[in-house]
């Protein structure tokens, strides 16, 4: 920081993301990516598109990617936002719907970009506690605030919210947007994406970094009332016309066109998260139910840090949090079957 910073830039928290070293080859089980790479459709539509036309500005309305997914989700075009990450559809929707003055209501235990944003755009915020066993007591989400805003399944403890409930927090804030942060919805939790057309302050967010292995290209689509949506698209073009580049648009498109491989890989991670959560309960893990591609646990008798430190000495990454309520708390994202075991197996030495 120096004399040349805004203000704005010298008050600023940023997000820190998860490492992604180079310095050896570890297992990466810190970002809650997918182990499997994307489908070899999009990989074939990616290469098709690499060609002379990058020379060309993308369509700043995403066409295509959008009347995809108004097919594969079975909602209407202009119920669709695409955004370059579900982190910018975020963004935007804190700009676009929230508003300094009214204090906007998250829970203490979640993403950590949300009091991130709140900060960026100067929004005061309160946070309600989770209850003992990581859920979420919805009935603190009904005070009609300034704005709600819930990831479902939450991160990092994975644990999902109902449909009912989340009706609950929407009929209790008729006057404010809810966001729901659906990042994880396809393990194992259930959209509300089909109640956009009953809540016209429902705002569903996805992301294709997940579920359909593309983090690394970035997308990320916003559901919602075609007035909220229009909100979000005033905003972008305030901003940035052009905020997915031509080979997301192209791969995003292919991603939707593909569900069969994209539930196929699914369905294994899943698997996978069933097995790693019963071998690591019977090795005094205490694990929160998880609806997502990550399990949050604690030992009974060796600290989280230090199982995270000497995994990491074994080459196996996950996540720490030195955060008051969950310091003694590891997020493990799910890899493969032989990571997993591999975690097992490193995990019976340190203990
Ligand atoms: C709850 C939640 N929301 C949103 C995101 C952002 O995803 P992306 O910007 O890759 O779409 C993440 C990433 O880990 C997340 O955990």
């Amino acid at each position: 920081m120096n004399r040349y910073w805004s203000k704005l830039a010298q008050g600023l928290e940023p997000y820190v993301p998860g490492e992604q070293p180079r310095d050896r080859k570890y297992i990466k089980l810190n970002t809650n990516e997918n182990p499997y790479g994307p489908s070899p459709k999009v990989l074939e539509a990616i290469r098709n598109a690499t060609d002379d036309s990058l020379k060309l500005y993308p369509d700043p309305t995403c066409d295509m990617l959008i009347t995809a997914a108004a097919e594969s989700y079975g909602v209407g075009r202009k119920q669709i936002f695409a955004g370059n990450g579900s982190d910018e559809v975020l963004a935007f929707a804190f700009m676009a719907f929230f508003d300094p003055g009214r204090t906007i209501v998250f829970p203490n235990i979640t993403y950590s970009f949300y009091p991130v944003y709140a900060s960026l755009f100067q929004l005061d915020y309160v946070t309600t506690p989770l209850d003992s066993e990581f859920n979420i007591p919805s009935e603190q989400l009904l005070q009609n605030s300034g704005g709600i805003i819930i990831a479902n399944p939450n991160a990092p403890t994975g644990k999902a919210l109902s449909m009912s409930a989340i009706r609950n927090v929407l009929e209790g804030n008729p006057d404010t947007v809810v966001i729901v942060d659906e990042a994880y919805i396809d393990y194992g939790g259930e959209s509300v994406v089909k109640l956009i057309d009953q809540y016209p302050n429902l705002l569903v967010v996805q992301t294709f970094s997940k579920s359909r292995s593309l983090a690394g290209m970035r997308i990320g689509l916003a559901f919602g009332d075609s007035q909220l949506i229009a909100a979000l698209e005033s905003v972008k073009n305030s901003f940035n016309s052009y905020t997915l580049d031509r080979l997301a648009i192209i791969a995003g498109t292919a991603a939707l066109r593909d569900a069969g491989y994209y539930e196929g890989i699914t369905a294994k991670v899943v698997a996978t998260r069933e097995k790693f959560v019963r071998d690591l309960r019977s090795r005094n893990f205490t694990v929160a139910d998880s609806a997502a591609n990550f399990i949050f646990v604690s030992h009974s008798d060796v600290s989280a840090e230090k199982i995270f430190n000497e995994l990491r000495a074994r080459g196996i990454l996950v996540r720490y949090f030195n955060k008051p309520v969950i310091n003694n708390h590891l997020r493990i994202s799910i890899g493969t079957d032989a990571e997993m075991a591999a975690v097992i197996r490193a995990l019976d030495q340190i203990l």
